[in-house]
């Protein structure tokens, strides 16, 4: 099988493929050969030494992948094998082979494409528990979807209109047209505009119902004080530790300093009527009989049209890096994928 590494941390031109061994599946865990490989954004910060829960270098990183079953482990039913499925990975999805515990697979529907089936495992189950699961976003409500035009905010659009929500999106002012075709009702360029006060604007100064933030630091405080009474902040992501190519901690740093630490604290919870909650997908693997039923609706929604991934580009194996380069120069309108 082909593999790619990240050796050490550094730019994108660290990322490496290797060759090595077929893994054989284990126990409870069938074998996919990989049509599509998913990219996220976890893979850049942990490219760049930024993801704690990334194991130690060297690694190979990968969440998702699609493709088609060719072998199976102990204990599972051998009628598997020829099946297209689409897989959660715990890391190592970035490879053209991958085992994975059958808790972790989900059969793909016939006119669903590997490209498809890798790109929805992250994205969409994220923004369900962020909508769905823990926002209790609810028709006529307003949601603020912070970093519209990734993969994440685009599932979370889609979820969001789907339910009769109406949708405010920040993000570069390049993506704004895309993303109003895509369903964003109103969009703002939080690099020239104050994202608070536009959105404040927007809903004749009542707030909003619902952020979803991934960016984090500074975007809590404005975020937090945006929230209609009842109101709740979704935070799932620092991206803006990100601030260049090459590892370093100076972004961390800063966003450290920026989080309003004491802003959120019981008593101002309380008597301000507001929620904050967290989300990290990658800490719930014990959970998957919560999250196989997200899944279940969300292939169902998938079915009759309501979600559908957008792709931004398929890159070759070989051409990782420029996968990297492309999110980090933020031209993705949608996921980016690798392909073997
Ligand atoms: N907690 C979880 O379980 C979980 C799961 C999935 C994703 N996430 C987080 O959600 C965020 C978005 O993920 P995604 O997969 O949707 O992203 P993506 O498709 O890789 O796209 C990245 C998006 O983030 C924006 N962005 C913000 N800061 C950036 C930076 N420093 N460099 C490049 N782009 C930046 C870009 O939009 P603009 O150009 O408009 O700024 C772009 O649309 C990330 O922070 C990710 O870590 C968390």
């Amino acid at each position: 099988m082909r593999q790619i590494w990240i050796p050490k941390a550094g730019p994108p031109e660290v990322l490496e493929v290797k060759a090595a061994a077929d893994p054989r599946p284990g126990p409870g865990e069938i074998r996919i050969r990989v049509e599509a490989s998913g990219v996220n954004f976890a893979d850049i910060m942990g490219r760049l030494g930024l993801y704690p829960d990334l194991p130690r270098l060297p690694v190979v990183p990968g969440y998702e992948v699609a493709g088609r079953v060719d072998e199976v482990g102990a204990g599972v039913d051998p009628g598997w094998v020829g099946r297209d499925v689409f897989a959660m990975t715990r890391f190592g999805g970035y490879a053209d082979v991958v085992s994975a515990p059958l808790v972790q697979v989900f059969p793909r529907p016939s006119n669903m494409s590997a490209e498809e089936g890798a790109s929805i495992p992250v994205n969409y189950l994220t923004a369900w528990q962020l909508i769905v699961a823990m926002g209790g976003l609810k028709a006529g409500e307003t949601v603020l979807v912070h970093s519209a035009g990734g993969g994440v905010g685009i599932a979370a659009t889609q979820i969001a209109k789907h339910i009769g929500a109406k949708v405010i999106g920040t993000a570069s002012a390049g993506k704004h047209a895309e993303l109003s075709a895509l369903g964003v009702d109103w969009l703002i360029d939080y690099t020239t505009e104050d994202f608070e006060s536009r959105a404040r604007g927007i809903t004749g100064g009542r707030g909003v119902e619902l952020i979803l933030d991934a960016v984090g630091g500074d975007s809590l405080k404005k975020g937090y004080r945006l929230l209609a009474p009842t109101g709740r902040l979704g935070v799932f992501g620092v991206s803006s530790t990100v601030t260049g190519k090459a590892a370093g901690y100076f972004g961390m740093a800063s966003m450290l300093v920026k989080t309003p630490w004491v802003q959120f604290n019981p008593i101002s919870l309380m008597n301000a009527n507001k929620g904050v909650f967290g989300v990290n997908l990658g800490h719930l693997w014990g959970e998957f009989e919560r999250v196989r039923p997200w899944m279940d609706e969300l292939v169902r929604l998938w079915r009759i049209g309501a979600i559908k991934p957008k792709i931004a580009r398929v890159f070759p194996f070989d051409e990782a890096p420029a996968a990297h380069h492309f999110i980090q120069d933020r031209k993705n309108i949608g996921k980016v994928l690798l392909k073997p």
